[in-house]
């Protein structure tokens, strides 16, 4: 039987969208799979062996589907390819918003309806319309009502299909889901694009829901793991007062079948486009419904992660600020920008914070990362007192702290013997994600201090 989706259209070539058509191109063959974006650049990018996004695996998937059956093209170019689509991925992005109703916590659907609107302009036939970008429950009516405007005998199904895809393993999370999640109200198109993550995905993993509850389960969804980082970000402080050690404590209570050993890594804060957007979403449905006590039990994840990113700061201050407080002459290296491992992206990155304190205190910073631009970590922190070195020598030269934010496994094999003459005499690292060589640290005379760790751990 000839399948029901021959060709598939994705508008938004970002992060999740470029990674996901690829692994789906790569997976089907016959099925012609067009990403589009607003951003010319973006798709010059993604036509080039210079991708515009570090993931690794990505460029080896695109290479294989790039020019067989997955292209990328411009907005303009792409309304054909609308025209003959039997399904349409709507992957742009869907930012907290920063004016009107909602300013500062609800998301920005304003991108997801210039795309409806984009989609209702040129659709023809039947076209099965796939929310893909994390939307606030109940989204899908107000895709319909712009959809609803196409004309005559143009007919729609829509679609939840969230994005469960981590960055840094997007192509290892995509090629072996935990669950693929297709929320609808027919099961035909519910069946039809089942059938395509089938092609490898394992039947029990594609799961179905109503629309409404696969929405709002990618919401639930990360602001459950986002809850598990701030819970034991508070236990960390805890740890530091009493001499417990949080990664002794994290690895006991994993081991409760229950619980769970994931997600249990204290650091200096949870980054990323998603963990904050989508807490502040939940929190503004919540509160849109009138469930005051719900809103205030998430904003709670939410203040402890800016309390920890702030109280990680205010350490690497304590021991070298001026009796007033100032950080002037005060040289701190930055080990890492980007908000995890394996990524270049920047998006609500902990360093963001932590670096504005210690720049407002007057410090200047050297800040080092493997994958971040330095125009990233300017747009993000500015140029004044901030120095970007290419590499975590040239970041730790008569620096009088260290910064440890990005856990990058290169950082956990530095050679703190040959380094420590580098650094100022007296200076402290500071590991905001427990990886550095704990025991190389303290043997080359250097001061070390964990997230979560006790007294006992200090020099
Ligand atoms: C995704 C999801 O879509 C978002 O909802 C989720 O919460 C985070 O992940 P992501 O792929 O990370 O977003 O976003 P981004 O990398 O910014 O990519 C979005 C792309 O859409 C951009 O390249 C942008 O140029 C493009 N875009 C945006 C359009 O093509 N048209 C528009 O109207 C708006
Ligand atoms: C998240 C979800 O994991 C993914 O399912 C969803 O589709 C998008 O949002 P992502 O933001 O890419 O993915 O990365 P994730 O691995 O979840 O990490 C988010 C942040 O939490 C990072 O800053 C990470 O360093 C931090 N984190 C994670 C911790 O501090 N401790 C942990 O134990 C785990």
């Amino acid at each position: 039987m000839k399948p029901l989706v021959n060709k598939i259209v994705c508008i938004g070539a970002g992060y999740v969208g470029g990674p996901t058509m690829a692994v789906i191109a790569d997976r089907c063959p016959d099925i012609d799979v067009t990403v589009l974006d607003l951003n010319e650049a973006r798709i010059a990018a993604w036509n080039s062996e210079e991708l515009p996004i570090y993931e690794p695996g990505l460029a080896a998937v695109v290479s294989r589907a790039r020019g067989r059956n997955l292209r990328f093209v411009g907005q303009t170019e792409g309304a054909a390819h609308v025209a003959a689509a039997d399904a349409v991925f709507i992957s742009v992005n869907t930012p907290t918003k920063t004016d009107g109703e909602g300013a500062g916590k609800a998301s920005d659907l304003r991108y997801v309806e210039s795309c409806a609107r984009f989609i209702a302009a040129h659709a023809t036939g039947h076209t099965i319309v796939i929310e893909k970008s994390t939307m606030p429950v109940r989204a899908a009516d107000r895709i319909k009502s712009i959809l609803a405007s196409a004309g005559p005998g143009v007919t729609f199904d829509i679609l939840s299909n969230p994005e469960f895809l981590a960055e840094g393993t997007a192509i290892r999370d995509l090629e072996a889901p935990d669950r693929v999640l297709i929320g609808g109200e027919r099961p035909e198109p519910i069946q039809a694009l089942a059938e395509i993550y089938r092609r490898w995905v394992p039947a029990e993993r594609v799961l179905s829901t109503g629309l409404w509850s696969a929405e709002l389960s990618k919401l639930v969804a990360n602001a459950f793991l986002a809850q598990r980082v701030s819970s034991i970000n508070s236990i960390s402080a805890l740890c530091e007062v009493t001499g417990a050690d949080v990664e002794e404590v994290a690895s006991v209570v994993g081991t409760d079948s229950r619980i769970g050993p994931k997600f249990l890594r204290a650091s200096v804060g949870f980054g990323g486009s998603c963990f904050q957007k989508d807490l502040l979403s939940l929190i503004y449905i919540s509160e849109s419904y009138g469930l005051t006590e719900v809103a205030a039990y998430w904003q709670q994840v939410v203040d402890l992660n800016q309390w920890q990113k702030h109280r990680f700061a205010d350490q690497i201050a304590a021991p070298i600020a001026t009796a007033e407080g100032s950080l002037r002459d005060r040289r701190i290296a930055i080990l890492g920008f980007a908000f995890k491992k394996d990524t270049n992206d920047v998006r609500e990155t902990p360093a963001i914070d932590v670096c504005r304190r210690l720049l407002a205190r007057g410090a200047t910073l050297a800040v080092h990362d493997y994958k971040v631009t330095p125009d990233s970590i300017a747009s993000e922190i500015g140029t004044q007192g901030v120095e970007v070195a290419t590499s975590p020598e040239a970041a730790l030269a008569g620096a009088d702290g260290v910064a440890v934010l990005t856990e990058w496994s290169a950082y956990a094999k530095l050679d703190w013997a040959r380094l420590a003459g580098i650094l100022k005499a007296g200076a402290i690292i500071h590991d905001g994600r427990n990886i550095v060589d704990a025991t190389a640290i303290r043997r080359s005379g250097l001061g070390l201090r964990s997230i979560g760790k006790g007294e006992r751990h200090v020099r």
